[in-house]
């Protein structure tokens, strides 16, 4: 009386087979499984057995022993209760048991036997194919996500009662074919740069940021549009990429979304709020969660009122905006999850907000300026290449401008150019815009004429830049040159890209 089928854990955001071994014996009727935490155990027994009554089959009155395995995986919630209850049915010989073990089935039992949506169904369907197993029974919800990978034969259900019947052969089911037109990667962004009024400079500044992948930090009083123009970053980036939409969704499904159409099919714009904690950002928790910093992978990561987030939280950025990724550590082992975003912060000038405006007054002082300022470590600072300041609009500018603003979809053609030119410059190294170019990189691809040189040399003593900048505005200065198709940083290019070195100047 013993069956096995399979099924999976989600750890972090990888999958892990699990074996599902049921052992029915007589004996006192006790219902235990082994290999979960006491609190899901329980739950799922409760489920199981009120599922399998309601769809029609006896309860075994007998000694069930369920075993998940390997026993040091991690496991949680109820994404093992339709195992376990088909597991249940072979073992008291419901279902052929030698049809079960080809099976990897996952999906959350309501009480009356219907099949609920479960987490991580992505990163469990690319597991898939490492552990040669094909066929996979998800809940019907999950179909899309199971399907788009192409790794396995998808079987989505409703009930419990359905999917008995199938395994046993008395009903038809053909695998679910991941249909290309429910695709919706390579989906527009929500909001578009044309509706932003004015504001040549940020605009300008977002382009060439997206253009060279730079990360970019904005100043200005509240209302002048900052959180505006930010969210327009994602729509001027390249669409996704089918591969880069898999490794998005892939973190996001292991978070518990799902996605009609199965994936996530725009760049993510995450905006944690100021007093989001240092977890929140990271990921991390009893079962590890990727935080913000994963969750805007392939994306924007905006920091509104950069200022006022907490150290901890600001410390946190540190690493993934170094090496594209984030280590969470537990008391047993650590997790490393992808988070490589393009970092748009937001702050305003001083404590009041004020500083700068060309009608309100400023009110704070001057060291209270400067300590405002400086609550954003050097370290941090360090890895922001583009500096802009946002100044206000007066209601009059922002009623007489016209509407006939640039398209995202105008200014996005002209960022794909400048990424060609970085794809094929950057051919066979990690590196795949200007702003991951390291010194030895900036010497390599920023050679300036003399006169640029000239000119660099006059910006840096005259407006008494930090020695630091001098790399920042080369590798800026490349991919203005990008965007203008030039193979050489001319004079221009350089003139610009020290406009956008706000923070250095004041
Ligand atoms: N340049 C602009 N063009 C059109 N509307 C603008 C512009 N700047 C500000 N607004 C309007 O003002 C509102 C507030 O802007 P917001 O981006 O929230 O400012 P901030 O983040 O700098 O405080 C926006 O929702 C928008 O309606
Ligand atoms: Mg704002």
């Amino acid at each position: 009386m013993f069956s096995l089928i399979y099924s999976a854990a989600i750890n972090g955001i990888e999958a892990h087979l699990v074996e599902v071994e049921t052992y029915i014996s007589s004996g006192m009727p006790v219902f235990s499984i082994v290999g979960l935490p006491d609190v899901a155990v329980k739950e799922s027994r409760d489920r199981v057995a009120a599922a399998l009554k309601n769809s029609g089959f006896d309860f075994p009155s007998k000694k069930i022993t369920v075993n998940l395995a390997p026993a040091d995986i991690k496991k949680e919630g109820g994404i093992f209760d339709l195992s376990i209850a088909l597991g249940i049915l072979a073992a008291i010989g419901k279902i052929k048991k030698e049809n079960l073990q080809r099976f990897c089935a996952v999906g959350e039992l309501s009480l009356d036997g219907k099949i609920r949506k479960v987490k991580g169904v992505l990163p469990i369907s690319l597991s898939l194919q490492k552990n040669k197993i094909k066929d996979f029974i998800v809940p019907f919800p999950n179909r899309q996500e199971a399907a788009v990978t192409g790794k396995a034969n998808v079987f989505p259900f409703k009930t419990l009662i359905e999917i008995v019947k199938f395994i046993n052969g008395e009903a038809e089911c053909e695998p679910y074919l991941y249909d290309e037109k429910e695709l919706s990667v390579l989906v527009e962004a929500e909001y578009d740069f044309a509706d932003v009024k004015g504001q040549k400079n940020a605009k300008r500044a977002s382009e060439i940021a997206a253009a060279g992948s730079h990360n970019i930090i904005m100043s200005g009083p509240p209302g002048s549009g900052k959180t505006m123009i930010a969210k327009r970053i994602p729509g001027i980036l390249p669409l996704m990429t089918f591969d880069e939409a898999i490794e998005t969704t892939k973190i996001w499904s292991a978070a518990g979304h799902v996605f009609s159409g199965g994936l996530m099919g725009r760049r993510t714009f995450r905006s944690p709020h100021h007093t989001t904690s240092s977890v929140a950002l990271a990921g991390g928790g009893a079962y590890p969660k990727p935080g913000e910093v994963s969750l805007a992978h392939n994306g924007i990561l905006f920091l509104d009122e950069f200022a006022e987030f907490r150290r901890d939280a600001l410390e946190v950025l540190r690493q993934p905006l170094e090496d594209k990724k984030i280590t969470v550590s537990r008391a047993k082992n650590s997790f490393v999850f992808p988070a490589s975003f393009m970092l748009v912060a937001a702050m305003n000038p001083c404590p009041c907000g004020n500083l700068g405006h060309r009608e309100k007054e400023c009110v704070c002082a001057p060291l209270q300026i400067r300590k405002y300022q400086n609550k954003i470590s050097g370290p941090l600072m360090d890895r922001i290449d583009i500096h802009i300041e946002v100044p206000a609009l007066k209601f009059l500018e922002l009623s007489e401008l016209d509407n006939n603003s640039e398209s995202s979809a105008a200014i996005r053609e002209r960022v794909i150019k400048a990424r060609e030119i970085q794809n094929i410059r950057f051919t066979g190294s990690d590196i795949y815009a200007n702003a991951q170019m390291q010194a030895k990189e900036v010497k390599k691809y920023c050679v300036l004429s003399d006169k640029a040189y000239e000119i660099l040399k006059t910006a840096i003593e005259k407006l008494n830049f930090s020695a630091r900048s001098y790399d920042k505005i080369l590798k800026i200065s490349r991919t203005i040159a990008d965007l203008d198709g030039s193979s050489t940083i001319k004079s221009h290019h350089i003139t610009e890209a020290v406009r956008y070195r706000f923070f250095d100047r004041s």
